[in-house]
């Protein structure tokens, strides 16, 4: 197959880095399609740890050329950083090979500034954003306020755009949220600045993206976040606020309806939350603490401890569904050692009404009471696993199992952090 989407079927988070690195080994082009620095994906190359946020998890290939569409929303000051942070790694070397969308909206340090503003006023009530201005950023865009990349190209009328944009946010923030404003003299001179090392990198990502589907290139589509965050599909209002699903390539990857071959889903063999919202199999207490600490589940972009739970077949089926999911990676297997017993759910109690897939109206998810399936733990590292076979037979049943309840065949099956340690069962891009 050419054309493979990978997106996350829980709340982000999910070990997407490493298989997209993994599958960025067959292929041509990795694009993001969605989200911006809210994102944070974490790999492991031969020994060496990087966190990219914006940057496709293609870079650390050579030769790929990685593209950052038009659904996303771009800090260009965070870009840049992570840019040079590559570079002086010897990344991202060579003509072409990073390619930004005209249309990608800009986050500006005043969309930040309201994120954290309304953050702190909403107390407990909080989503528990990242609080890089994703959400604001995409407001702008969807009332036509923002600020687009393609803008930066004349900047006498970006800057005006710019200037007026400054005013009405330093008002809103002075006035209804009570907040410092940010101070826009600097902010239009670093801009000025930074214009000039942007305009390279920008491109017609739509063309480009659809001319290499015609081509015949394999081409990656990077997901960001999870189904559980989408804006549409996720636990509203305690979600992202773009597009998360496998659907998003065509409007914000830039990949014509129709041409998308197959869609990878990612999930942990446990799952994990940040911020605020529903999550019914969330485990308290010591348990919840010794996977976050062994699974090392802090938060990539904010440092924040994930709440930790068990895996949710019922989200996971809902996961495949809406993605039309083709296969299904499981990852950090490993944390799972030494928890004896595993638990899955594999329904929900909603007051006396059972259910075994989502119920209707997402707020019953905040009541769902799981029912639990037990399994029998193992122990022992599970790293340099190279096949099912080489895994202990308890965890293999509960791989097995997974795969059973969601529906779809597992593809993959994490066993350690580094790009190796990954049970290849089926390869989108070699099937
Ligand atoms: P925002 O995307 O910063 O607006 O945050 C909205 C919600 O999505 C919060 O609960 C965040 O913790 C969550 N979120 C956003 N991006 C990620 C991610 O990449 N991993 C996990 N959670 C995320």
């Amino acid at each position: 197959m050419r054309t493979v989407a990978v997106v996350g079927s829980q709340w982000g988070d999910e070990g997407k880095g490493k298989i997209v690195d993994l599958l960025a080994a067959d292929a041509d082009v990795v694009v993001r399609f969605q989200g911006g620095n809210n994102a944070a994906h974490t790999l492991v190359v031969n020994g060496e740890k990087f966190i990219l946020r914006l940057v496709p998890s293609g870079a650390l290939h050579d030769g790929k050329v990685c593209v950052i569409g038009s659904g996303t929303v771009v800090d260009p000051f965070a870009l840049l950083e992570e840019i040079d942070a590559l570079k002086k790694r010897s990344y991202l070397n060579g003509e072409g090979r990073l390619r930004l969308s005209y249309d990608a909206h800009i986050v500006m340090p005043y969309h930040r500034a309201i994120d954290r503003a309304r953050e702190a006023r909403l107390g407990k009530g909080a989503i528990g954003t990242t609080g890089f201005g994703i959400g604001p950023a995409y407001e702008d865009k969807m009332s036509r306020q923002g600020l687009r990349f393609d803008d930066l190209a004349d900047w006498k009328t970006f800057r005006e755009k710019l200037e007026r944009n400054i005013k009405e946010k330093n008002l809103y923030l002075k006035a209804v949220l009570k907040a410092k404003p940010i101070d826009g003299d600097a902010l239009i001179a670093a801009t000025s600045k930074l214009r000039r090392r942007i305009l390279p990198y920008l491109c017609d990502t739509g063309a480009f993206v659809a001319e290499a589907a015609r081509a015949g290139k394999r081409i990656l589509f990077e997901g960001a976040h999870g189904t559980m965050l989408d804006i549409d599909y996720g636990t509203y209002p305690f979600v992202t606020s773009s597009n998360c699903v496998a659907s998003a390539v065509f409007a914000g990857g830039g990949l014509p309806p129709g041409q998308l071959d197959a869609t990878l889903g990612i999930s942990k063999a446990y799952a994990t939350r940040v911020g605020s919202g529903p999550f019914p199999t969330e485990i308290h207490g010591r348990l919840g603490d010794k996977l976050r600490s062994e699974g090392g589940e802090f938060g990539s972009a904010t440092g924040r401890p994930r709440r930790i739970g068990w895996f949710d077949a019922v989200l996971a089926r809902y996961a495949v569904r809406v993605n039309g999911m083709w296969g299904l990676a499981v990852t950090k297997l490993d944390v799972l050692s030494g928890i004896d017993p595993v638990k899955i759910c594999v329904g929900y109690m909603v007051g006396k009404e059972r259910y075994d897939e989502i119920p209707p109206g997402r707020h019953a998810l905040a009541k769902a009471k799981p029912l639990y399936e037990e399994m029998p733990g193992w122990s022992g590292g599970l790293n340099g696993a190279k096949s099912l076979e080489e895994l202990p037979a308890n965890a293999r049943r509960y791989i097995e199992r997974l795969g059973q309840l969601t529906g779809v065949p597992i593809a993959m099956v994490g066993v350690g952090a580094s790009r190796d340690a990954t049970i290849v069962l089926k390869n989108p891009f070699r099937d």
